[in-house]
């Protein structure tokens, strides 16, 4: 699995299984993956682009090197994926933020739309598409074909919990993503759930269980 890459960091560990925790609660739920978020989100821009620029400091003129703000779009899968939008943002608060409304079929598991907003200059930035649990695929994979259809040509996938199905989903489906992920979890119940996994992420996020 070459487009996969496991942020498996001690801190983004030790904080995905608080949140794995069936007993944690709804507000440090919410603390915790928007912190697991920052961290992985750490690892995937690494490769980001730096432009010359010079000022001075109070010592002496010279050239330094600066990210643009022109560069990143981040993309959260509603309804989980907005969990993860603060602490991408506290790295990149300049980001442009698109939505994609897409909820998962019960019998049938397939992703059902129900909203789109993006940027118009996808094509000029690299996504971040953000969705905490990587199940099947069908949902990332489905969000990654409408930021496509955009124009969007540099999309990372950024998600807390992955699963098996849903890393080959996307490599098949777009070899081109890279995968961001804390943890690659064992299987998906008969239910689509990732196993141990951490339940139902927006019920969690939200309060709505
Ligand atoms: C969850 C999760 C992903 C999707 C993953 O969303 O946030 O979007 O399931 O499953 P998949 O990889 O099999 O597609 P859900 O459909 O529960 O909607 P919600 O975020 O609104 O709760
Ligand atoms: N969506 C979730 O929220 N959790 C899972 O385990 C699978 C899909």
């Amino acid at each position: 699995m070459s487009n996969l890459v496991i942020v498996d960091h001690p801190l983004v560990t030790h904080k995905i299984s608080m949140i794995r925790d069936k007993n944690t609660n709804t507000r440090d739920f919410r603390t915790l993956v928007s912190e697991i978020a920052m961290l992985i989100g750490y690892e995937a821009t690494r490769d980001l682009p730096l432009y010359p620029k010079r000022f001075s400091t109070p010592l002496m003129e010279a050239e330094f090197k600066m990210l643009s703000s022109m560069d990143v779009a981040v993309v959260p899968i509603l309804r989980a994926g907005l969990g993860m939008v603060d602490g991408i943002l506290s790295l990149l608060p300049t980001a442009k933020v698109g939505h994609i409304g897409l909820y998962r079929d019960h019998d049938t598991l397939e992703p059902v739309e129900y909203y789109c907003k993006l940027p118009s200059d996808l094509d000029l930035r690299q996504v971040f598409v953000l969705d905490p649990m990587l199940a099947t695929g069908g949902s990332a994979s489905a969000a990654i074909n409408f930021i496509k259809q955009r124009g969007a040509k540099k999309i990372k996938l950024l998600c807390i919990v992955a699963a098996p199905l849903g890393v080959e989903r996307i490599t098949k489906d777009h070899p081109d993503v890279t995968i961001y992920c804390g943890a690659l979890d064992e299987r998906l119940n008969d239910k689509g759930y990732i196993l141990p996994g951490l339940g139902d992420a927006g019920d969690r996020l939200f309060g709505t269980q």
